[in-house]
C-alpha cells in the first residue's frame, strides 16, 4: 500500500513536471523557411531573430532543407506547440498545401512568406516582393546594354516547384521578347523558347515548357552544368559579347563562371537578384552585373506585423492579391531595387544594410 502511494506521487510529480514542460515551450508564431543550403534564406532567419529580439511573443524557426517531408513535419511541430500564426515559405508550392491545410485545421492563421502557396484555401496572407517587377527589372538590365543585333541571349529560371521562378520569368519575357522578335537577341539555349519567341505574353503551359529547357532547380551545381552543356552545345558565333538572364544570385555566380571560362566567350552580361553577399563581391569586381536588391528587412517587418495583428484580435491590411488558384490571397508587397556598380556603395553598405568590412573593394 505505501510502496503504491509512493508511486503515484512520483508519478504526480513527473506529470507536473512534464506539464509546466509543455507549457514552457508554448510558441505563438512559428516559422518555416526553405533552406539553410542558401544564403538568401539564413539571411531572412537572421533578419526575423533581429527583428524578433524585443517581441514578447515567443517564435521558432525551423528549415525545411529543400525536403516536403520535413517541412510537413516542422509544421507538425508547431502545431504541437500551439501556435496561432504559420509563416511559411514553401519548399515546393503545391505540396505545401498538404502541411498548411493542417494548421488551418487546428484555427491557425496562415501567411505564405516570398513564395505563395498554390491550389489550396489554406493560406490567409501573402508578404511577398514585386516578383514580375524582379524579372522585368532583370530584362531591362539586359535590354539597356545591348546595341546592335543579333546578340546572343542564354537564358535560365528557377525551379519549377516555386511560383516565384514562373513570375520573375513572366517579368523577363515580358521586356526581352520585344527585343528578340525586333531582332536585338537571339535565343541560344532553348528551343521551346525559341518556338514561342512570337508570343508576347505566355499560358503557364508555355512558360513550363521552357522552364523545363532552363531550370537551375535553384540549385548551384544543376545552373553550373547547364550553362557548360549549352556552352557546349553552341558554337563561337553563338558566343562573343553574351547576354545571360540568370533568375538569382547564387545562380548566376556559377553561370558566369562558366562563362568566363570559356574562352569564345568575350565578354558577358549577367543578371542575379538578392543581394547575396558573394554576388555583392561579383558585382564589386566586375564578374556579375547586377543584383536585384530585396530588402528582407521590409518583408520580416511586414510578416511580423501581420502575425501581431492577428495574435491582437485583429485584421492585417493588405495592398492587393494574388490568385493561388483556389482563391484570390489578399497580400502586402514590397518594392525592389536595382543594384550595379554605379549604386552598389549607395544602395547597400550606406544604406546600412551591409557592413563595408564584409567587401573588399579596389584600391
Ligand atoms: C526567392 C528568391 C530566391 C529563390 C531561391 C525565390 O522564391 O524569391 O529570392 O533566390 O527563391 O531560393
Amino acid at each position: 500500500m505505501k510502496k503504491f502511494s509512493i508511486f503515484f506521487l512520483a508519478l504526480a510529480v513527473v506529470m507536473v513536471a512534464f506539464t509546466a514542460g509543455c507549457q514552457s515551450t508554448k510558441v505563438d508564431i512559428g516559422i518555416v523557411l526553405p533552406t539553410k543550403d542558401e544564403p538568401r534564406w539564413v539571411q531572412d532567419e537572421a533578419r526575423f531573430t533581429a527583428a524578433l529580439a524585443d517581441t514578447d511573443y515567443s517564435v521558432e524557426i525551423l528549415f525545411s532543407q529543400g525536403s516536403t517531408a520535413t517541412e510537413l513535419s516542422n509544421v507538425e511541430t508547431l502545431i504541437s506547440k500551439g501556435i496561432t500564426v504559420l509563416i511559411i515559405c514553401a519548399q515546393d508550392g503545391d505540396a505545401a498545401g498538404a502541411a498548411v491545410e493542417k494548421a488551418k485545421a487546428e484555427g491557425i492563421t496562415v501567411i505564405a512568406y516570398d513564395r505563395l502557396i498554390t491550389n489550396t484555401e489554406a493560406v490567409d496572407y501573402y508578404v511577398t516582393f514585386d516578383s514580375v517587377a524582379v524579372g522585368e527589372a532583370q530584362g531591362q538590365y539586359l535590354v539597356d546594354h545591348a546595341t546592335g543585333a543579333g546578340n546572343p541571349l542564354y537564358l535560365y529560371s528557377g525551379a519549377a516547384t516555386d511560383n516565384n521562378a514562373f513570375l520573375f520569368f513572366e517579368g523577363a519575357w515580358n521586356v526581352l521578347q520585344p527585343k528578340i522578335a525586333d531582332g536585338t537577341f537571339v535565343i541560344k539555349n532553348s528551343a521551346e523558347a525559341v518556338g514561342l519567341q512570337a508570343n508576347a505574353t505566355l499560358t503557364r503551359t508555355q512558360q513550363s515548357s521552357i522552364i523545363g529547357q532552363i531550370t537551375t532547380n535553384w540549385d548551384f551545381n544543376t545552373a553550373l552544368s547547364l550553362a557548360q552543356s549549352n556552352l557546349t552545345a553552341t558554337t563561337a558565333a553563338d558566343k562573343g559579347d553574351v547576354f545571360i538572364l540568370a533568375p538569382n544570385d547564387g545562380t548566376a555566380r556559377a553561370i558566369a563562371d562558366a562563362f568566363a571560362a570559356d574562352t569564345d566567350v568575350t565578354s558577358y552580361y549577367v543578371t542575379g537578384q538578392d543581394a547575396e553577399i558573394a554576388s555583392v563581391q561579383y558585382i564589386i569586381d566586375g564578374k556579375q552585373s547586377m543584383t536585384v536588391f530585396k530588402d528582407v528587412r521590409t518583408l520580416v517587418a511586414d510578416a511580423i506585423a501581420m502575425a501581431v495583428t492577428v495574435l491582437e484580435g485583429g485584421t492585417p491590411t493588405t495592398t492587393g492579391s494574388y490568385d493561388n488558384g483556389s482563391i484570390d490571397v489578399p497580400a502586402k508587397q514590397t518594392a525592389v531595387v536595382v543594384v550595379d556598380q554605379a549604386n552598389v556603395r549607395a544602395a547597400l553598405i550606406d544604406s546600412g544594410y551591409y557592413a563595408e568590412t564584409e567587401f573588399t573593394f579596389p584600391a
